[in-house]
């Protein structure tokens, strides 16, 4: 992961060219380019670097400059600045008319470029996947696939393993894996990064991060958001693929995976995929024991009252708008330890957290119930940890000691108050514009991802399941609350 540094200290790889397809598109406008902004004022985007925007829509250079600027005023809370700065930042913008279905109308776009050898281009495709096979020939007609240029890919890449090895192989054929970067956006989240910082910057954990310590693990992503307005994507997707196939399984593996002995890219992903191989097979055999599905019918989040997604949707649906698996991983470290996941929209909260549930104590000395040790991880919306010990109540203890769970907390976002909250693609754009792929997912990583996820579909289109309705602004149906009581666990909510 590299370092951003203000100043000239930067990569050799760093690209002077940054070309977004998609710019006029919704990521673009609420993530991409305030965040590009964001760094460009803190000095972190090299001076000549310029961003080639480009889309369907004709415009000018200037009209997208005046719909950059609108954007960043109405959508940039996070990044207040001067006019001289946003007008700087403006300058480095230009716009190109790209029809992604016509490869040779593609090959313009190299012409916008000088010396595009020593420009190194970044090019970011915030657009649908089924474009990408035209987009990758009309690059490649424009010389915008020599020398160092890398791409970034946006999710969905597939829907399931054939699909995406089919989006692999085309990009693949004009650019090595060496530049590819392929997004998950959780992993420019500081908090997921912060897992490798509590895990291997601390001695204290990793001697019980293990099933000797380890009872279970469960890692809950709750959005009290619906389906919006992304319904015609999000149905064909549902939960599943929309959620676990990616966040939730890069959050699994850098919970689950060994030390690796350096902190690089190839070191941290090679980790990471062994992990998503271990991962015990759900398919039709075991599918119904291991998995919940669930989608949302009318209720109240809070005592805000919404519809169901059906009538979201406009229309009749199966697909799941909440899932919960048990998973495990078939290794040594993690032996007969369960990995509890649950996302859904319509939850009663938003939420992201993971926690880690220790053992008992192999032997209490005390007449009062123990509570075993936990460690909770929160993501979103606040970023904090927090382990709960035993520890005494004050008193003269006249009927025996008398203990109780209290927690240690550590709040990351009052420690550190004083630091700008970044969006999470500020980090990605920065380490694509640097060419470090520490935090990009590996073509094997999301094979290994589909692999599982594809035998989990199989098992529920074998027996035909069909989701549970839950009200919206619950935790999902009661399902998924058996699937762990029978095991004596409780979700932690
Ligand atoms: C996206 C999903 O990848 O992640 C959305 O497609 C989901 O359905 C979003 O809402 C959640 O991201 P975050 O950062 O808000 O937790």
């Amino acid at each position: 992961m590299s370092t951003p540094q203000s100043g000239g200290m930067r990569s050799v790889n760093a690209a002077h060219a940054l070309i977004l397809f998609g710019a006029t598109g919704d990521l673009s406008k609420r993530m991409l380019l305030p965040s590009l902004y964001g760094l460009d004022i803190e000095g972190l985007l090299s001076s000549p670097l310029k961003i080639i925007a480009s889309g369907r829509q004709p415009m000018t250079d200037d009209q997208f400059r005046n719909y950059a600027k609108d954007v960043l005023l109405t959508h940039n809370d996070n990044n207040p600045s001067s006019h001289e700065a946003l007008d700087n930042f403006l300058k480095r913008l230009s716009y190109v008319v790209v029809d992604l279905n016509d490869s040779k109308n593609i090959a313009s776009l190299g012409k916008t470029i000088k010396n595009i050898d020593q420009a190194n281009p970044a090019i970011f495709m915030s657009t649908a996947p089924n474009l990408f096979e035209t987009a990758i020939e009309g690059l490649r007609l424009s010389g915008l696939t020599n020398g160092k240029a890398r791409i970034a890919l946006e999710k969905p890449l597939g829907h399931d393993r054939q699909s995406s090895q089919a989006i692999n192989d085309a990009v693949q054929t004009a650019f090595s894996e060496d530049r590819i970067f392929r997004i998950d956006h959780y992993l420019g989240k500081e908090t997921v990064q912060n897992l490798l910082a509590l895990r291997f910057g601390n001695a204290l954990f990793e001697p019980l991060w293990n099933a000797n310590a380890i009872d279970h693990v469960q890692i809950t992503v709750a959005e009290t958001v619906g389906v919006e307005n992304r319904g015609s994507f999000y149905d064909q997707a549902g939960a599943l693929r929309d959620m676990v196939q990616n966040h939730m399984l890069q959050l699994l593996a850098l919970v689950a995976m060994e030390p690796p002995a350096h902190f690089n890219a190839t070191e941290i992903r090679d980790e990471k995929v062994k992990v998503l191989r271990s991962l015990r097979h759900i398919d039709r055999k075991n599918v119904l024991q291991n998995t919940v599905i669930g989608q949302y019918g009318p209720g109240a989040v809070g005592m805000t009252p919404y519809p169901g997604y059906r009538d979201d949707l406009g229309a009749s649906s199966n697909s799941e708008t909440f899932v919960a698996i048990k998973a495990n991983i078939d290794n040594w470290r993690w032996k007969g330890v369960p990995f509890y996941l649950r996302t859904g929209k319509r939850l009663p909260i938003r939420q992201s957290e993971i926690l880690i549930q220790f053992k008992p104590v192999q032997h209490s000395i005390f007449d009062t119930p123990l509570q075993a040790n936990k460690l909770l991880i929160r993501l979103q919306p606040e970023e904090s940890i927090r382990l709960t010990v035993m520890a005494k109540e004050p008193g003269l203890d006249r009927n025996g000691l008398q203990l109780r769970e209290v927690a240690l907390d550590l709040s990351l976002t009052a420690a550190f108050s004083t630091q700008r909250r970044r969006i999470s693609y500020e980090r990605l754009l920065i380490d694509f514009i640097e060419g470090d792929q520490t935090l990009f997912v590996r073509r094997d990583e999301i094979e290994a991802q589909w692999d599982w996820i594809d035998r989990i579909r199989d098992g529920w289109l074998h027996h035909k399941m069909q989701p549970k309705t839950y009200p919206a602004g619950t935790w999902g149906p009661s399902a998924a609350v058996a699937l762990t009581e029978r095991e004596g666990v409780s979700w932690h909510d």
